[in-house]
């Protein structure tokens, strides 16, 4: 299992989720948040608000929800987000005990 922690633009997040939900992954969580890449913002701004979506995905699912999310969100120009890929030890769906991949979706 992977988490994948995607920090892209608010403007992306609809077309972000439906995506994914077309590729049969509707379980995620998302927060707004603030951030700066290698620019370090935009002055006078320090920070932007982006969206942080936290979607922990199947090893076999790892490449398409990637390119996907970057398919969707990329312009080509600075500030269209990063992706980070952090492994994940286990799962644990609370109302069944069911574990690992089983517990995702
Ligand atoms: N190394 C990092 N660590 C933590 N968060 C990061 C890092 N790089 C980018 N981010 C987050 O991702 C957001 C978008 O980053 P951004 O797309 O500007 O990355 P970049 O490396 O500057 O690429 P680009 O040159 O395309 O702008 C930032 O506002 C920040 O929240
Ligand atoms: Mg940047």
């Amino acid at each position: 299992m992977k988490k994948v922690e995607a920090i892209i633009r608010p403007k992306d997040f609809d077309r972000v989720k439906s995506a994914l939900k077309q590729m049969g992954i509707v379980p995620l969580t998302a927060y707004p948040v603030q951030g700066r890449g290698v620019q370090g913002g935009v002055p006078p701004y320090d920070l932007l608000p982006k969206i942080k979506i936290e979607v922990v995905v199947k090893d076999e699912d790892l490449e398409k929800v990637v390119k996907t999310i970057a398919d969707v969100a990329r312009t080509g120009t600075p500030g269209d987000g990063k992706i980070f890929v952090i492994p994940v030890e286990d799962a644990i769906r609370i109302r069944t005990g069911e574990k690992g991949n089983e517990a995702l979706y």
